[in-house]
């Protein structure tokens, strides 16, 4: 007798005939003859309704004192059901896995995300969170499938590093020493030099796209940035694609067809999901999303936007100034209030930049890029990178960065320098979007924040 999974026999569309299936108790109602129990198994987010006469192998050690959250084996025979769904079983056995204690968290429906993260070990088994993960893992495979369509080589970037991509200073240091010698010895550190959790794998995967021309990375990063707030998270993924012999234009157009692709793809294999938290978490979702599937986004330069958003006779609490960055309040305001969809703010100021990005023509902005979706605001940030050796260098200077640190980054310059672009997707963020949740602690398994690495 083959194990089936809940997923496969409510999706089957010949009865499955007689299978075996495992689960954890949801739901049991009994009545003198027979007991109705429900299962689910995390496979989809229905469960499998089971009926279990009380004369079958195992009833009597099993169902009278089953509690919800137990885990059962059950076999029986795949049947067309009365209630909403295809197939119910009709049980032949039924076998107690595991216990569970009468004090088990979730025996009520609807409990807050909240109080769900103090309990993250659990939480994956809510009908939420079953259907954030599942999305989790859909998205995962969808961006591979994205980059691996068009020809992209996947890099595995380092976790450990010495360098500082974004300049930002928000790194965690990596070290064997205790504190006292750290400061007194740092040469004896296990890499004899400071080395840190990398902030973004991009300077690694543009010396792999100046050799296999399109690349992407997919993996964790980290920032110590202390901003409690439901758009960042100490530890995130990212996917950053580089793309040689590539500009601003381009990286921008395949940043809003990757972010179009993961959408469709959302709507077409996470349908069932989608449902549920449009109903439960954000009544607009879906709606959203066949628009942003559909529709061109917009562009415009940060020149124009700063403009726009002082032109707008809102009232912000940030000021917006040319070379200020655009806050979170800004970036909503030009996707919900202004443009109601996606749009790209492009040419940034220099000095709000890091050293790496593209200078203009206009000797004042960088050729960057940040996308701004609505509910959330920036969800990609990307550029091109300067690849003119001179240019670079001043950079560098300008940066209070050394040469010597950066000199494997400076020596792709020197040998067959060419034009290149890439930009960084906050997986959570994405997943943000696509699943409507509003706090990005609830779409990481288990989220660290700054006073928070439980689990
Ligand atoms: O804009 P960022 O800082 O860009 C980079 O790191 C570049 N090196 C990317 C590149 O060009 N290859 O970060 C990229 C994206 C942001 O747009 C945001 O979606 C996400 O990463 N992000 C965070 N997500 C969650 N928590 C945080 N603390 C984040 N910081 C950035
Ligand atoms: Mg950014």
């Amino acid at each position: 007798m083959s194990r089936s999974t809940v997923a496969q026999i409510l999706r089957a569309t010949d009865a499955p005939g007689v299978v075996e299936v495992n689960g954890w108790v949801r739901t049991k109602r009994d009545s003198k003859a027979f007991s109705f129990v429900e299962i689910n198994d995390g496979s989809c987010l229905a469960n499998l309704q089971i009926i279990a006469d009380a004369d079958i192998e195992g009833y009597a050690e099993a169902v009278p004192t089953l509690r919800t959250g137990a885990s059962i084996k059950v076999t029986g025979e795949i049947v067309p059901s009365q209630g909403k769904q295809q197939w119910e079983m009709q049980a032949q056995t039924v076998q107690l896995l595991g216990d569970s204690e009468e004090d088990y968290p979730l025996q009520k429906k609807g409990h807050s995300p909240e109080f769900l993260r103090s309990i993250a070990h659990l939480r994956p088994r809510t009908n939420l969170f079953g259907a954030v993960f599942r999305m989790r893992s859909r998205m995962a495979y969808a961006v591979h499938q994205f980059f691996q369509e068009r020809g992209f080589v996947y890099v595995h970037t380092p976790i450990i590093t010495a360098s500082d991509c974004e300049g930002a200073g928000e790194m965690f240091r990596v070290t064997t020493l205790d504190g006292e010698t750290l400061e007194k010895q740092p040469d004896e550190d296990f890499f004899g030099k400071p080395t840190y959790l990398t902030v973004s794998g991009q300077l690694e995967g543009e010396t792999y796209a100046c050799a296999l021309s399109n690349i992407y990375t997919f993996g964790p990063t980290f920032r110590a940035e202390n901003s409690n707030t439901t758009r960042h998270a100490a530890e995130f993924w990212m996917i950053e694609p580089e793309i040689a012999f590539c500009d601003l234009q381009e990286d921008m157009a395949l940043a809003e067809a990757m972010i179009q692709y993961l959408v469709a793809d959302a709507l077409e294999h996470c349908a069932e999901d989608l449902k549920f938290l449009n109903k439960f978490v954000d009544k607009g979702l879906l709606e959203r999303l066949e628009f942003v599937k559909s529709r061109d986004f917009e562009r415009i330069t940060y020149t124009d936007a700063v403009e726009l958003l002082k032109n707008s006779g809102h009232q912000f609490e940030y000021p917006v100034e040319y070379g200020l960055n655009l806050q979170s309040e800004h970036e909503r305001y030009l996707t919900e209030e202004h443009f109601k969809c996606p749009v790209t703010v492009y040419n940034y100021p220099q000095e709000i930049k890091p050293f790496y990005m593209r200078k203009n023509d206009d000797g004042k902005t960088v050729a960057a890029m940040d996308l701004l979706v609505p509910g959330i605001g920036e969800i990609v940030g990307g550029s091109q990178r300067e690849e003119r050796l001179d240019i670079l260098r001043a950079n560098l200077g300008e940066h209070e960065l050394s040469e010597e640190d950066y000199y494997w980054y400076v020596d792709l310059r020197r040998y067959g320098s060419v034009s290149h672009a890439g930009f960084g997707l906050g997986f959570e963020r994405l997943l943000m979007f696509v699943t409507g949740v509003s706090n990005i602690r609830d779409v990481i398994p288990f989220p660290r924040t700054p006073g928070s690495a439980d689990f």
